[in-house]
């Protein structure tokens, strides 16, 4: 299979963690290469449910080897909460983890900073996870982080981090936040240090030699496409490049390696924070969390619901070069007399095929639709392609083709057997 790319191709939450899950059963390392534990993938085997926050799903599979890449932001007590959750479930963490010596630090004035901006924003709010990833990423390129290099050396840890308790007490005041404990911090963060020490090594160096040893490596993208940094409905995004180059950005494994990206979307589309979503509509929304599908990974919180989205899935096809499409959630949409799907947007008398940089033109943005009829039938006992209904396939195939990648895999429900390959 050689290296694979798997991105979200619309605002997170497509359903990354099974397909990863699936696709890593032909891979020998999984990669992690941007985010941190605002991601939540969740994984069903069997009846036990998982939900992955900062590891890799590969961890799942016994074999395999898991990377936390240098392009990760890590928290490194939630980390270590992970692995020993895992290990309640009977998955064992050892040789199977390594996470990069040079991926940064989450510390607590991250996760208040986060807060409390988003307290001021107000109605602007981005609705972030709270997890004090966008102000980690900021002090990464404000060159101002600390990273896990820095966290194993206890003398400059130490001195370092006295320096950001500091400096950032004196900016949560100006909040009206409480100021944090060094020696609170410093200690929780040294526990967790010499818990995370046997994994931490020169990520960059390991994944260059399982390449020359002809190891197959899949890069597991979280968030979505209109969550990134750059190409995404800023300033309501996520604070890294979940887009196919930030697979080699974090993990320091060139652009000519990379042999395929896999798109993961669902068949309709979903979004959980604030920011404009063109094809949102109460009535698929009711219908889904009726079925009690659709809340948060990690937070809980219910997401906004809507039709497919083409013009979201073309634009994410061009940006992150989009191969393979894998759709998600199909059996979500049973039910239904007829399906919807954005084939452009209007604005007054304007027509767009893309999607508009301006986030106030584009939450002005109406969805032009065209109609597939449903199939209102279950799905989800579908093995394989032609197991699935007439109308079904010839949906799946129109997405696809408005989205402009070939179609490879559909899923029809949280299992593992669930899964058709074409
Ligand atoms: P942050 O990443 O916590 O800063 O949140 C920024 C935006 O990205 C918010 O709208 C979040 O809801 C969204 N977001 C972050 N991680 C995920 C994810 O894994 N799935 C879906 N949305 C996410
Ligand atoms: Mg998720």
């Amino acid at each position: 299979m050689a290296n694979t790319i798997l991105v979200g191709a619309q605002w997170g939450d497509e359903g990354k963690g099974k397909i990863i899950d699936v696709l890593t059963e032909q891979a020998d390392v999984v990669v992690r290469t941007q985010g941190g534990n605002n991601a939540g993938h969740t994984v069903f085997i069997g009846k036990q449910k998982y939900v992955l926050h900062l590891i890799p799903s590969g961890i799942l599979r016994r074999g395999k080897v898991c990377v936390i890449g240098n392009g990760v932001v890590v928290d490194p007590i939630s980390l270590v909460e992970e692995i020993q959750g895992l290990a309640r479930l009977g998955i064992k963490v050892d040789g199977n983890l390594l996470i990069s010596e040079t991926a940064h630090l989450v510390f607590p004035y991250h996760r208040e900073l986060d807060e409390q901006r988003e307290i001021l924003k107000g109605k602007n709010k981005i609705g972030t996870t709270k997890r004090g990833i966008g102000p980690a990423y900021g002090d990464k390129a404000a060159r101002v982080g600390l990273r896990l290099i820095d966290l194993l050396n206890p003398a400059r840890f130490a001195e370092n981090l006295q320096n950001k308790i500091q400096e950032n007490n004196e900016v949560l005041k100006a909040f009206g936040a409480k100021p944090l404990s060094f020696k609170k911090v410093h200690q929780a963060y040294r526990t967790a240090a010499s818990q995370l020490k046997p994994f931490v090594t020169n990520t960059v160096v390991y994944l260059h030699k399982a390449m020359q040893r002809e190891k197959d490596i899949l890069f597991e993208g979280a968030q979505g496409t209109f969550l990134d940094i750059d190409h995404g409905t800023y300033p309501f995004v996520t604070s890294s490049n979940t887009t196919a180059g930030g697979a080699c950005t974090g993990s320091g494994v060139p652009p000519h390696r990379m042999d395929r990206v896999v798109g993961v979307m669902k068949a309709y589309t979903t979004r959980v924070g604030e920011g404009p979503l063109p094809t949102e509509n109460s009535e698929i929304a009711d219908l889904l969390h009726g079925m009690g599908r659709e809340f948060g990974a990690t937070t809980g919180r219910a997401r906004r619901c809507g039709w497919f989205d083409a013009v979201a899935t073309r634009h994410a096809a061009m940006v992150n070069g989009i191969d393979e499409l894998a759709v998600t959630n199909v059996d979500g949409l049973d039910t239904l007399e007829v399906i919807r799907a954005c084939v452009s947007y209007r604005v007054g008398q304007k027509i767009f095929d893309y999607v508009p940089n301006d986030v106030e033109l584009l939450a002005r943005c109406e969805p032009v639709y065209v109609d597939f009829p449903g199939w209102k039938r279950s799905t989800s006992k579908a093995r394989r392609w032609k197991d699935l209904p007439g109308p079904a396939r010839s949906y799946l195939l129109g997405i696809a083709e408005l989205t402009g990648a070939r179609l490879k895999i559909v899923s029809v429900g949280p299992a593992r057997e669930q899964t058709l390959q074409l």
